[in-house]
């Protein structure tokens, strides 16, 4: 994970750099530091803790005066304890090379033996140590990039590179494998970050690097050189996302402000792609409408929350379509031997486009000849690039780390692509089809009336903040909301929490059920509800204390269950883009409620780019 940022240009580059790493803490939080150049060489400050701690040092220092070029970065740990000198950047010894690094190294303990024969001395446990000490082994003849490219001739694994040279007090070198980066391009300024909300506030006009391709920023010029040293010119995309849309905007969490966004992101993303003669266009430049009737199976993978969606959509394509389909989490996918042909479509699902399991499972999914199409909201993203076709999710930027509004554009998304297969397969009859276009259509505004009337979830959320243990229950659908509706709770709040498919509760879990255990039980999928009943029977027999979230029209539930949450006027296709919203915001007022760092979670990051 971590995040990287580096800046040359005419401005102060410290606090620059300070309020670009903040954007990019969702990245991971455990420390902090930046690199710049001055008169006399590198300076380098960085710290265990937050970007806020690392601004107190900063401040303390007055070093900076007139220093204009710099590197930043934000750590989630890997290898080696969070600490002030596991923290980045890297100063080889030498004191010429300064380096940050998003990745992992995986042969770093080989070179860090190889450069020890040759006198070099490691102060750290990192991983991202071997580089600036590599590059500087590397550095003989006055080159920096020779110097970069032979270091990388020797690295294995994942790398985003920020790299200073002191003796080229005005440029940065940038290079990248597995690992983002993209180049922000001013007017006579420039920049490198992990992501884009970074430099929105200097910047809209942007470009990915590509793969293993290095560049060097100056004031003036960026040149990017492939690892053939030819120069590559990258189109540059003008980012209009909003600027605010990465700020709070008065919201106490970006959580929060982002359960508040999904009705707008939800409609943003289905709008375009539905016509006025309920036509749906994906847009598909590669896989026809022939090729889709050929597909005999569907894999979705990928990753967290991605995954869930994963799980509730084979349930819903399953059904529409009548062919196999199944969700695998990412990091399992790609080591299981996946029995995948060109007649398989594998779904890939990401908000980031950045998460390596799942980046892995997209090259495994092509190397076996599979037709593929990614779930992607940051364009122009690793797995978005890679993928054969491509649906975004028009969701905007979310910052926090526990995932709301992507979570529900790509339900939404997901759905609606199986509703165009099951039309050019013939499966459904258009009626249908159409009223569950219809039925999507109509989910921004359910979505929002059950934000407009927060307060029953809040209530219920205030009786059972102190709670130690939660299971949710539920059948089909219900349990694969469930398994969303569990990490979200305990990824936020630290309770310890769990999903059941209610029928197997009988095998080993209603043992842990006492005197007051929280159970929450789904009961939205209608076709098992009666057997849903049964089990909050069981649990309730042992002393558990029963949410149930219910159909509006269900009027057995609220007899039998301690409190109720009620889903209005659902579809089978809405109610699962329904459900997920008041169980955000259960587990978004628990963790507010016990005073939890809600957007930044411990030991979490957003974008999970090391395996
Ligand atoms: C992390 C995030 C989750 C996300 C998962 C997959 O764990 O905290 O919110 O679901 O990664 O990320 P992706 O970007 O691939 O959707």
């Amino acid at each position: 994970m971590c995040g990287i940022v580096g800046y040359v240009g005419s401005r102060p580059v410290t606090p620059l750099l300070l309020d670009a790493l903040e954007k990019l803490e969702y990245r991971g939080y455990d420390s902090a530091g930046i690199a710049f150049m001055a008169d006399n060489g590198i300076i380098i400050h960085k710290t265990r803790g937050r970007i806020a701690d690392l601004r107190k040092i900063v401040d303390a220092a007055t070093d900076d005066d007139d220093c204009t070029v710099g590197i930043g970065h934000t750590r989630w740990a890997t290898h080696g304890e969070p600490s002030d000198v596991n923290s980045h950047p890297h100063l080889s010894r030498s004191k010429r090379v300064a380096v940050v690094h998003n990745g992992i190294i995986e042969n770093y303990i080989e070179l860090r033996h190889h450069l020890e024969a040759h006198g070099y001395v490691f102060s750290t446990e990192t991983d991202s140590e071997v580089v600036s000490e590599l590059i500087d082994y590397c550095y003989t003849g006055g080159d920096p990039v020779a110097a970069v490219r032979k270091a990388e001739q020797q690295l294995k694994g994942s790398y985003a590179l920020g790299i200073l040279f002191s003796d080229f007090p005005d440029q940065i070198i940038a290079l990248r494998k597995d690992s983002p980066l993209i180049i922000g391009v001013g007017e006579g300024e420039n920049f490198i970050a992990s992501d884009i909300p970074a430099i929105l506030k200097h910047t809209r006009s942007v470009f990915r690097l590509g793969e293993r391709e290095l560049a060097i920023l100056t004031r003036k010029r960026v040149t990017v050189l492939d690892t053939f040293g030819n120069r590559v010119e990258h189109p540059i995309e003008h980012i209009d996302w909003d600027a605010t849309a990465a700020e709070k905007g008065g919201y106490s969490h970006f959580m929060i402000k982002e359960i508040f966004e999904q009705p707008d992101a939800i409609a943003k993303t289905l709008a375009p792609r539905i016509k006025e003669d309920m036509s749906i266009d994906l847009g598909f430049k590669s896989i026809t409408d022939d090729d889709l009737r050929g597909i005999d199976s569907i894999k979705i993978t990928a990753c967290g929350s991605a995954y869930h969606v994963g799980v509730v959509a084979k349930h819903f394509l399953k059904r529409i379509l009548r062919i196999p389909v199944e969700a695998e989490l990412a990091s399992e996918f790609r080591y299981d031997d996946p029995i995948i042909d060109e007649h398989t479509l594998v779904i890939i699902v990401s908000q980031s486009g950045e998460t390596l399991d799942t980046l892995y499972a997209l090259r495994e999914a092509k190397a076996h000849g599979a037709r593929v199409v990614s779930i992607v909201n940051v364009v122009a993203s690793s797995i978005a690039n890679e993928s054969e076709e491509v649906l975004y999710t028009w969701a905007g930027p979310e910052i926090a780390v526990a995932t709301t509004k992507a979570y529900s554009t790509q339900l939404a998304l997901i759905e609606l692509f199986g509703l165009y297969m099951a039309r050019v397969r013939g499966m459904l009859p258009e009626e249908e089809i159409i009223s569950s276009i219809k039925a999507l259509q109509n989910v921004p505004e359910g979505v929002q009336k059950l934000l407009d009337d927060v307060k029953s979830v809040q209530y219920i959320a205030s009786l059972y903040f102190n709670c130690q243990d939660v299971f949710f229950i539920g059948r089909n659908m219900d349990y694969a909301l469930s398994l969303e509706a569990s990490l979200k709770l305990k990824e936020i709040s630290y309770i310890h929490s769990e999903a059941y498919a209610a029928g197997e509760l009988k095998h080993g879990t209603i043992s842990l059920i006492e005197d007051g255990t929280l159970v929450i039980a789904l009961c939205v999928y209608r076709p098992l509800l009666e057997k849903m009943l049964s089990n909050i029977k069981e649990v309730k027999a042992r002393g558990a204390k029963v949410i149930a979230i219910i159909n509006d029209d269900d009027v057995q539930t609220g007899t039998i269950a301690d409190h109720i949450i009620r889903i209005p006027e659902c579809t089978d296709i809405t109610v699962p883009l329904m459900t997920i919203v008041p169980l955000q915001l259960f587990a978004y007022y628990i963790a507010s409620l016990k005073g939890c760092d809600i957007d930044k979670p411990r030991n979490l990051a957003k974008s999970v780019t090391v395996e």
